[in-house]
């Protein structure tokens, strides 16, 4: 490959498990919507900012609210969400994200988060992982969230890294699409069919070898 290439990861659900968390609290939010929020939508909520999020779930529900009631909703849902994070520590690491991220690190690899979430600096800190970024992009930092790849594209200026020499890994079809428009290299995980657009694809980051990014 060259230059050694720089890791892009996105945050929830690929380096902690709160992906779960924020379907919990927007389906408390959709119910006091009488919307019921399944699994395969809420793959369209992955990457995507709270505020997108919410457009598309009154898109689905068929609802029109006020703008104050939309800022309530954007405010209930987040409080909901802290509540459940609240005692996230670095424990709640997946497997194999921790060790990936630290030899990636020796290898003298450059490592960037781009998130969408406006929480995802406040999480790093809290699962002991932000000393190890040398680039921390997140949904304060963006206009566009994901499929635009404003963030991904900012990540890369951060750390001087050429978009082409950059590796995304990613757990939404949003962040996989942004990933591709800019032509990084898109590395899908998990195990949902939506990432069948990414480069590859793994489950976890235990099946991956760094030593095909070498
Ligand atoms: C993304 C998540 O990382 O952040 C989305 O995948 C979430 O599910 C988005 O909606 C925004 O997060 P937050 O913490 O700013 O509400
Ligand atoms: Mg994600």
């Amino acid at each position: 490959m060259g230059t050694i290439p720089t890791f892009i990861f996105d945050l929830d659900g690929v380096i902690t498990n709160t992906e779960d968390y924020h379907f919990e609290a927007w389906k408390a939010i959709c119910l006091s919507l009488n919307y019921n929020l399944s699994i395969e939508k809420n793959e369209e909520l992955k990457g995507v900012s709270r505020s997108e999020c919410l457009n598309k779930i009154l898109k689905w529900a068929n609802l029109n609210i006020s703008s104050e009631e939309f800022n309530k909703l954007l405010n209930k849902k987040n409080d909901l969400y802290l509540k459940k994070i609240s005692n996230l520590n670095s424990s709640n690491i997946i497997n194999g994200v921790y060790d990936f991220i630290d030899k990636a690190k020796k290898q003298k690899h450059l490592i960037a988060l781009y998130s969408s979430s406006k929480n995802a600096k406040f999480i790093l800190n809290k699962l002991n992982l932000h000393p190890y970024f040398d680039a921390v992009v997140d949904g304060n930092s963006v206009k566009a969230s994901k499929p635009d790849p404003e963030g991904f594209i900012l990540a890369s200026k951060l750390t001087n890294s050429n978009p082409e020499n950059c590796v995304v890994f990613e757990d939404s079809e949003a962040g996989i699409l942004a990933g591709n428009k800019i032509n990084m290299t898109t590395i899908g995980i998990g195990v949902s069919s939506k990432l069948n657009i990414a480069n590859k694809v793994y489950e976890k980051f235990d099946e991956i070898n760094l030593k095909e990014f070498q």
